[in-house]
């Protein structure tokens, strides 16, 4: 029988797929430390961000088959040498796209009205400091006619596109490897869509005129301290990517100097512990890393990879 580790879960529906299919799909979670004692009993481990696959897990379990990443990134599994040892690594990459678009609008929301700090202030003091909270909330931004950056303009790029058409933002979107994009405005199914084609700009020109910007980037480094000294001042800023995509010390300076209005951050350097500087700073939104997690997402992460599984083992049981 194939035996399957969901060490960080796996939606219901997928879960039900692969075992409608007779395989044996554990969902108890073995720490970290354990997993190379316990993972050689599996043919197959399913991983979100927390798990790590790195080499020496690897080579503890030959027959080991499939390491499938629940989500977009493969930077938690050592894959090119995963690949070289015969293992196939799998991923979900468009299943979550939707839903780390609308968490990035989400922080940008509580940005542009200082959503994140009323919900911090208004359960101890709303009762004493009605008046006060409300005045210090007074310079909230529309967004209809402000522009946004984004950065890397694949899958979740175009979807935050689409939401910001949809909020008539002007939009400035930056990737080397794309020069333009054509995003359909409507609901699914709806066939009355209309289409507008995007085109890429330069860095420099979309650092220099957006007042929001978002990056959509696997990993990397891709806003430090120059790119901070490019921006508008007022500029606001959004990272539901990776940790440290935009520089946490460059942020930390240009939030504290006054030049960056504001910050929401999805993910940190360091997870499952941010800097506290960050969590406690009282311009930045915070979420713990929740992009992908919404029930849609989850179902069809967990259909998605229930199907590359199946495919891959067929009549195998
Ligand atoms: C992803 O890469 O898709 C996300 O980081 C998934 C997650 O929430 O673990």
């Amino acid at each position: 029988m194939i035996r399957i580790l969901a060490n960080d879960g796996i939606h219901e529906d997928g879960k039900t797929l692969l075992e409608e299919a007779g395989y044996e799909v554990i969902t108890d979670k073995i720490p970290q430390e354990e997993l190379i004692e316990k993972l050689p009993n599996f043919d197959v481990i399913i991983i979100r961000s927390a798990t790590k696959v790195r080499k020496d897990l690897i080579d503890a379990c030959p027959n080991l088959k499939i390491i499938a990443r629940a989500g977009v990134g493969i930077d938690n599994i050592d894959h090119e040498y995963a690949r070289s040892v015969g293992k196939v690594v799998i991923n979900t990459p468009a299943a979550s796209s939707q839903s780390v678009a609308e968490l990035t609008f989400a922080h940008i929301f509580s940005l542009s009205r200082y959503l994140y700090d009323a919900n911090r202030k208004m359960p101890s003091q709303g009762d004493s400091q009605f008046k006060k909270l409300k005045k210090s909330y007074s310079a909230g931004v529309q967004l209809r006619g402000k522009t946004i950056g984004i950065i890397g303009f694949g899958r979740i790029g175009q979807e935050v596109a689409r939401i910001a058409l949809g909020l008539g933002m002007n939009i400035l979107p930056v990737d080397p490897y794309v020069e333009t994009a054509s995003i359909s405005l409507a609901a699914p199914g709806n066939d009355a869509a209309f289409t507008v084609n995007l085109r890429t700009v330069e860095m420099e020109l979309m650092l220099s005129k957006a007042d929001f910007i978002t990056v959509h980037v696997p990993g990397g480094n891709v806003l430090g301290h120059d790119q901070i000294a490019k921006m508008k001042n007022g500029v606001r800023l959004v990272n539901t990517s990776r940790g440290g995509v935009i520089s946490e010390d460059a942020l930390l300076e240009g939030l504290n100097s006054g030049k960056i209005a504001g910050a929401g951050l999805d993910v940190f350097v360091g997870e499952p512990t941010p800097k506290k500087e960050l969590l406690e700073h009282p311009l930045i939104s915070v979420t713990p890393h929740i992009g992908a997690s919404t029930l849609q997402a989850q179902s069809n992460i967990g259909l998605e990879l229930a199907d590359k599984i199946l495919a891959h083992f067929g009549d195998d049981k």
